[in-house]
């Protein structure tokens, strides 16, 4: 059996989650309230029931926040008629008094944003599918104005390489692959559950090819170069399959995301990309359908920026229009499992959702970003920082049936967790290093046979 150590929990001051807990998660209730309050007061054609409805909501979040701060014994999730809540109390049933403060990072969080879905879905129609960080998920994307015009044109360039078929050596061709997988990994680290506080000036500067290339030495697991054999030994067996990104945030990493997608589309490395992005409002930034059809259709539209002008203006109405063909033509394609905004570690897959499993299995290449998702691929376990990543994988870093998945994982880290260092590399980062999203891991497990 997987020797599972202890995971990050909220009682262990060592931890993030301690101040996650105290500190960052009330002030996102804080944000959730005044969101109401806005949608309320802004929203002229809003029923009086609605009006009181919503009212409700804000009294919900109050009082969750007073018993987050008043380290109060959490209760089961409401059933609210999804059958995900009860992958929830299943697993609550296994604790003893579960409380805000000294409770496991990983269940803990996921299991708030549960909760706080059920004010939704058992509130009025008006407030069943009302996204709480749209309006966050939106101005991050229009604060990234200058990051997104950058990318854009270059991967309208990258495609035309592509195209003209140009006899691109191997050189430039793996240039162009190691690019595109730090396009998408730094496209992590301007992410708003972490950065509430920057500035569009910030956030920008984040978000440049210049940034990219200084923050080459803070990757501090690289395996793409195991990745580009992977992509070479794919092209030579000539006859491409689906690929997954399992998405994290909206916003400019869902557009790096999607740059990634037409990428390895136009290279000929996947026949199909599938998207994965959740069903509900999710650690503040995660991609919801509306969130990628608001970037597709907003710039096949040129609706997104008003103050753009020509060429950029068209560039980015050719890239949305190429996103919006992908999906009309079947090559890529948008799922929201409700797997993915469970508490479960993905090594449980193969048990809990076989036929996801057998899904990503099935693929050529699985890619998951962001935080979130390597702490549910390494359990959020408190690893020495050297255990290696198929170690921190368990279950999903072997086959079954046969089966195995490989996976990709592109991480600014923003938690506790951290694995597949060097032996002593640890020792050369400040205290907390893995929590700012300032360093990234780009880790690789094959488990097909
Ligand atoms: O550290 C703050 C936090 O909420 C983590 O709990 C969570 O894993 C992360 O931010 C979300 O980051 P990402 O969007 O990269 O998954
Ligand atoms: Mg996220």
């Amino acid at each position: 059996a997987l020797m599972i150590t202890a995971t990050s929990n909220s009682g262990d001051p060592e931890s993030f989650a301690y101040s996650t807990a105290r500190e960052r998660w009330p002030k996102i209730l804080s944000s959730a309230i005044d969101e109401i309050a806005s949608t309320i007061s802004g929203h002229n054609g809003l029923s009086k029931e609605d009006v009181e409805a919503g009212r409700a909501i804000q009294a919900k979040l109050t009082s969750l926040k007073t018993s987050m701060l008043g380290n109060a014994v959490l209760e089961p999730i409401p059933r609210d008629g999804r059958p995900d809540t009860e992958a929830y109390n299943e697993e609550f049933k296994t604790f003893k008094d579960l409380k805000w403060l000294a409770a496991p990072w990983l269940y803990t969080e996921c299991y708030m944003y549960r909760l706080i879905h059920t004010y939704f879905t058992l509130s009025t129609p008006f407030w069943h599918s009302f996204d709480l960080f749209a309006t966050s998920k939106r101005s991050s994307l229009i604060g990234s104005k200058k990051g997104t015009i950058e990318l854009v044109k270059r991967f309208r360039a990258v495609l035309q390489t592509i195209a003209e078929k140009q006899a691109v050596d191997e050189e430039t061709q793996k240039a162009i692959f190691e690019e595109m997988v730090q396009i998408s990994l730094w496209g992590n680290a301007t992410d708003l559950a972490l950065l509430t506080s920057l500035s569009v000036e910030e956030l920008n500067s984040r978000q440049g090819k210049a940034v990219r290339d200084s923050n080459k030495e803070n990757i501090v697991v690289d395996d793409t170069e195991q990745v580009w054999s992977l992509l070479s030994r794919l092209r030579s067996l000539g006859s491409p399959r689906d690929m997954h990104i399992v998405l994290d945030n909206a916003g400019f990493e869902l557009l790096t995301d999607l740059v990634l997608a037409g990428y390895l589309i136009e290279s000929g490395y996947a026949k199909k990309i599938v998207l994965h992005g959740k069903r509900m409002p999710w650690f503040v930034s995660d991609v919801n359908p509306e969130d990628l059809k608001y970037l597709i259709e907003g710039f096949a539209n040129g609706t997104i920026y008003e103050d753009i002008k020509s060429p950029d203006k068209e560039e980015l109405q050719e890239a949305g229009k190429y996103w919006r063909g992908l999906i009309q033509s079947g090559k890529m394609e948008f799922r929201a499992e409700l797997f993915w905004t469970t508490q479960h570690p993905f090594g449980r897959m193969p048990v809990v959702e076989p036929a996801l499993f057998e899904d990503l299995a099935d693929a050529d290449l699985v890619v998951y970003k962001g935080d979130l998702n390597y702490r549910k691929l390494t359990y959020d376990g408190m690893w020495p920082h050297s255990t290696p990543f198929s170690e921190a994988l368990g279950p999903l870093a072997k086959k079954h049936g046969g089966q195995g998945v490989r996976s990709l994982v592109l991480r600014t880290a923003k938690a506790d967790v951290c694995v597949g260092l060097k032996p002593g590399q640890d020792a050369n980062f400040e205290e907390g290093w893995t929590r700012h999203g300032k360093y990234a891991m780009v880790s690789y497990w094959d488990a097909k046979p």
